[in-house]
């Protein structure tokens, strides 16, 4: 890290809980291999003083702030200004600072992109299954929309969150995409392959030994796994698609990219392969020890 002096600039995370957040990491190593007099560090922000907590750091002059869990769509009236990535999906991880305030973005879909683009998992005109309907599985959906994903289908255990995503997203793309319920993969044609991007929080640690979906017979149907989850490293569901024979992908690596984006919004500079691969290798080692 550099040394902290007067120059320094302060950016951090802001979450309830945050104090086992990885990006400290990111962002700490990003700046000492780029070199910028910068420090970030993880703020936990109690619900009720979000609003005060976002005028708090313009007014100490932060440069930006990541929002994570349970912050990412309240943070949005607190907002100067947002990016309309962001306000499609209806939430926001990053803030930057901009004239009389921050401007919001959301760099976890583009990071997610990001992350499959490096992975070789192409779902340009592919057929896609989303497992969930919460949140994330939100922007999932409205991000494969937006890049020519073939056709999608939601699947939940709560059938009619599924079909809210799904009635949304075919108002503007007709057809585009199908809810089902989580029980309902039987329906689907077994002569196809589907990418699947498991978009709940199951089988994040300490549940370790949960998929969303136990049924090996589902993943028979599974070419590529994505999962959103990054603890632990390789999940339930990333073993059941392995066993079936698909390629599977934790969700570092789109944590990884949020972060990367975050940091070239932030400074303007572009984040070298190399680089993020450096920054790769510092996570796997944070979360190994
Ligand atoms: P997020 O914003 O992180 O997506 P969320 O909005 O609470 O979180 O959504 C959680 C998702 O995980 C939902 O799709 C939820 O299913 P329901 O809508 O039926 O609640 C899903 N989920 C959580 N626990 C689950 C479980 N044990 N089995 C199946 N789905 C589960």
């Amino acid at each position: 890290m550099n040394e902290i002096g007067g120059k320094t600039r302060v950016l951090g995370v802001i979450g309830n809980p945050v104090e086992h957040t990885v990006s400290p990491v990111i962002h700490n190593n990003l700046a000492g291999i780029l070199g910028d007099d910068i420090v970030y560090a993880a703020f936990h922000v109690m619900n009720e003083n979000l609003e005060e907590a976002i005028k708090g750091a313009y007014a100490l002059d932060l440069l930006g702030l990541n929002v994570t869990v349970p912050h990412k769509e309240n943070v949005i009236k607190c907002l100067k200004d947002i990016d309309p990535l962001a306000e499609r999906i209806g939430a926001v991880n990053t803030l930057v600072r901009c004239e009389g305030g921050f401007k919001g973005y959301n760099t976890d879909m583009p990071g997610l992109l990001r992350a499959m683009k490096h992975d070789g998992v192409c779902f340009d005109g592919k057929e896609v299954i989303i497992l969930g309907a919460g949140g994330v599985a939100r922007a999932v959906a409205m991000m494969l929309a937006e890049n020519n994903a073939g056709h999608i289908y939601i699947m939940n255990r709560t059938l009619s969150k599924a079909r809210d995503i799904a009635d949304e997203i075919n108002a503007y793309k007709q057809g585009m995409i199908t809810a089902l319920s989580l029980d309902d993969h039987g329906s689907l044609d077994k002569s196809r392959k589907y990418i699947v991007i498991q978009a709940t929080s199951v089988g994040m640690h300490p549940n370790t030994e949960a998929a969303v979906i136990e049924d090996p017979s589902f993943y028979e149907l599974v070419k590529a796994g994505y999962d959103i989850v990054f603890n632990p490293l390789v999940t339930k569901f990333m073993k059941l698609c392995r066993e079936a024979g698909a390629s599977a992908f934790s969700g570092l690596r789109m944590l990884l990219y949020q972060g990367v984006i975050a940091y070239e919004l932030w400074t303007g500079k572009e984040v070298s392969e190399e680089n993020a691969e450096k920054i790769y290798e510092k996570m796997l080692e944070a979360m190994n020890g």
